[in-house]
């Protein structure tokens, strides 16, 4: 460790970090230290680490601190912190996976019950590799692992520490440079090589630093990476909300445009919201097939509501057959017979069918029954009671129910026939 006598402005900076970070991990109580050494396998076996692994990244920490520390005073308070936060972690992840076990909730294929919700362990930050196994400091899930992004390094605290420009960690985890020195591809020197630009010691591409992008401290974030000194998305997505890369040509919540979520059944695909192949959309964001959905056989909101009818390559088919004079209509006129035996002109009580088909009415001009024509036929209108019908509604003194007379259209709409 380099002696020196007053803080510097990055000194001063990590201390703020790491006692904000001491804190907020005794506050929350969920920052766990399982991960500490930070190897691959160091997830696949938490209960060998828990307790043991912890103090050396614990001491890791506290040594790495001490220098720092010294300088401004406060090395006591970060010590305690980082102690106390080891071993009550320990235990929260205990209860934390006793939780999950418990939980009788079921979840998707592939994804797994931690608490109230369904996590994939394989990149939840929360729940890496196993539930409530959450990644500290910098780091996340990857494969259920928490580890830190592309090339960076694990360094002490959790950090994700890019060593090829790091003042503190040069060429590698916790050997930093020197007063004015600057770290200039992974090794300490005086000045930075041409082409690159220092920032708080690190020597920068801002062309292509994600942290450094134009300018120090102009850091990318989000989705956003820097390419040419700016912030931006790979080529062929956009931006939205500010640091979100999507493809418009098929991101369901950004279709075509920002904020264009397609909704219901409907999917993104080049860039609108659209039915898979072979459905159809009704009802705005429905999607359905034509020929075997029951509720939109052959188009849409038309439904197959006939008693067994299904839809079956556009139509439906297999409910009742057509109307049958006899079976369907006959009965219907028991209502009418009293009255109809012979007076009013209409006898129902025999052949009905005689006396009803192409017969004229009482009432000049019409019709009773007009095969096809419901609405013009005589009979129809006295039992609607409408329009223009002589005497009064039938039958006298009340009205059909409506099933019935839909019978009777029905009947005289395919035909009127004797059947
Ligand atoms: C309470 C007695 C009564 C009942 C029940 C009755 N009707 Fe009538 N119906 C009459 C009388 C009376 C007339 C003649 C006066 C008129 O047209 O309003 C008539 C006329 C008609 C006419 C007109 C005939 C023509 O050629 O002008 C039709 C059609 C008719 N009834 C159908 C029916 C049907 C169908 C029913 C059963 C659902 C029925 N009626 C029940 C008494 C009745």
């Amino acid at each position: 460790m380099p002696h020196r006598c007053l803080p510097t402005k990055q000194d001063l900076a990590r201390v703020f970090l790491i006692i904000f970070a001491s804190v907020a991990l005794v506050a929350t109580g969920c920052g766990s230290d399982d991960q500490t050494d930070n190897d691959e396998s160091a997830n696949a076996n938490v209960e060998e680490n828990a307790g043991h692994g912890d103090d050396v990244g614990v001491d890791d920490a506290g040594g790495d601190n001490t220098g720092e520390v010294e300088d401004t005073g406060n090395g006591d308070q970060d010590d305690v912190g980082v102690d106390d936060v080891g071993p009550e972690d320990v235990g929260d992840d205990d209860v934390g996976v006793d939780a999950g076990d418990d939980a009788g909730l079921t979840c998707d294929e592939g994804l797994l019950a931690c608490g109230e919700e369904c996590v994939d362990t394989d990149d939840d930050n929360l729940h890496c590799g196993e539930c409530f196994n959450a990644c500290d400091g910098d780091l996340q899930c990857f494969d259920g692992a928490c580890g830190c992004d592309g090339e960076l390094e694990v360094c002490s605290d959790n950090q994700c520490v890019d060593t090829s420009s790091n003042f503190d960690h040069c060429g590698e985890c916790d050997e930093p440079c020197e007063g004015t020195q600057v770290c200039n591809d992974s090794t300490c020197q005086d000045d930075c090589d041409s082409g690159l630009e220092e920032c708080s010691g690190a020597c920068v591409d801002t062309d292509t630093s994600d942290d450094h992008c134009g300018d120090c401290g102009e850091a990318c974030d989000g989705d956003l990476q820097c390419s040419g000194g700016s912030c931006g998305c790979e080529s062929g997505l956009d931006v939205c909300n500010e640091n979100q890369c999507v493809d418009f040509m098929n991101d369901d919540d950004h279709c075509g445009e920002c904020g264009e979520a397609c909704d219901g059944d409907l999917q993104c695909s080049d860039g609108s919201c659209e039915c898979a192949d072979g459905l159809d959309v009704c009802n705005e964001n429905q999607c359905v097939d034509f020929m075997n959905d029951d509720d939109h056989c052959g188009d849409c909101n038309e439904s197959c509501d006939g008693a067994g009818e299904t839809c079956v390559d556009g139509q439906c088919e297999g409910g009742s057959d057509e109307t049958s004079f006899a079976d369907d209509v006959v009965p219907i006129f028991s209502a009418c017979t009293g009255c109809h035996g012979g007076s009013g002109g209409l006898t129902l009580s025999s052949d009905p069918y005689g006396n009803l088909v192409d017969v004229e009415a009482g009432c000049d001009g019409n019709t009773r029954v007009i095969p096809g024509d419901p609405d013009e036929s005589y009979l129809v209108r006295k039992l609607e009671g409408g329009p223009d019908i002589c005497g009064g509604q039938m039958p006298q003194g009340g009205t059909l129910p409506s099933e019935d007379i839909d019978t009777i259209r029905q009947w005289i709409d395919e035909g009127a026939l004797d059947n």
